[in-house]
């Protein structure tokens, strides 16, 4: 007999039920499977993709068992937006920013009926199912404007939102973070409301993926001969000790990291600057790094084959890796 494990959640009365493919179905308290869960589970069986508990459209379920409509609208026009917010021993860092910034995403793209305020307790609740409650993860959102006929103009405003939300444990690069790492500089192709952390994704793919072909970390886009930001990081570069960052504006995600490293700055008495790098005056800069939520804050010590600096992570890259390791573990 096949067996189908929904899990629900109706606040404080949350329960788990295992469904017959005959149809009959029973409920056992949460705490009850949860500590089956918990004391039968070895240490790595999260690679398990049944094992996996997602969250999808108001129900926690094993991801295999989630389905997604091919009417979605994130899976027809990439319509939709997303976040990724890193978990450092089981506690959600900067969380806020990162919700406040679906909630920009989300009314920039006229996508309503989503409860952003419940998302950091499912996250919470995704956190402890999948017992990553002392581990580094990552956590994963994405809230799409619904399923409906193909149709270029939203749907009517009965289309309930798409919300999708995931959890994995994170691999940190500790080598990558001492060492630094290479890239490329590729144009910029993007549409201009990068601003928006919207689920397409095409040209951040392409050239994401031209970097791996190159042997390079992440591929860095030039518009108009002025860098703006990564496929998936935003960039900064130190000159004479002052760091320089892209404005905020249409052109770059306002990344959380980016304003985390600036407030770092402040503290740290660390010059900067939220102006434009013109790829011209790229050498001159003693220092490059980018910054993202899993990326962290990356030295980069090669740019399209030429080096940076003297090759090495440099002085101000390294205080402000210690000063956010502090903060994560604070
Ligand atoms: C294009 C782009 N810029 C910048 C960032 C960094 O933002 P954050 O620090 O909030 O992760 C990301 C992260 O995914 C990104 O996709």
């Amino acid at each position: 007999m096949q067996l189908r494990l929904l899990l629900t959640t109706n606040g404080a009365d949350d329960r788990y039920a295992v469904e017959s493919s005959a149809g009959s179905a029973r409920s056992w308290k949460a705490d009850v499977i949860g500590a089956w869960r918990r004391s039968s589970r070895p240490t790595h069986r999260f690679r398990d993709k049944l094992d996996v508990i997602v969250y999808f459209n108001g129900q926690f379920a094993p991801k295999d068992d989630v389905k997604v409509s091919p009417d979605d609208r994130g899976f027809l026009f990439g319509d939709g937006a997303y976040e990724v917010i890193r978990s450092y021993g089981g506690r959600l860092f900067k969380a806020k920013e990162h919700f406040e910034r679906l909630q920009r995403s989300l009314k920039a793209l006229r996508i309503d009926g989503a409860s952003v305020e419940r998302l950091s307790d499912i996250a919470r609740d995704l956190i402890q199912r999948n017992d990553l409650g002392t581990t580094d993860a990552a956590l994963y959102i994405q809230i799409t404007r619904g399923a409906a006929p193909r149709n270029h103009a939203f749907p009517d405003g009965q289309t309930p939102p798409t919300v999708y939300v995931a959890i994995t444990p994170f691999q940190p690069s500790h080598q990558k973070w001492e060492r630094g790492i290479k890239i490329i500089l590729v144009p910029d192709r993007r549409w201009t409301r990068c601003d928006i952390k919207a689920v397409a994704l095409l040209p951040n793919v392409m050239a994401s993926q031209q970097a791996k072909e190159c042997g390079a970390a992440e591929a860095v886009f030039v518009r108009d001969g002025v860098i703006t930001e990564g496929s998936h990081t935003n960039f900064c570069a130190v000159f004479e000790g002052q760091l320089v960052t892209h404005p905020r504006t249409h052109h770059i995600l306002a990344g959380v990291t980016r304003g985390v490293v600036l407030e770092l700055c402040e503290k740290l008495g660390i010059p900067y600057q939220e102006s434009v790098i013109h790829q011209e005056r790229l050498r001159e800069a003693s220092e490059l790094m980018i910054l993202g939520t899993t990326t962290e804050i990356m030295p980069v010590v090669q740019v399209d084959g030429w080096q940076v600096g003297d090759g090495k992570p440099g002085p101000v890259t390294v205080r402000l890796q210690r000063a956010f390791a502090e903060l994560v573990n604070a």
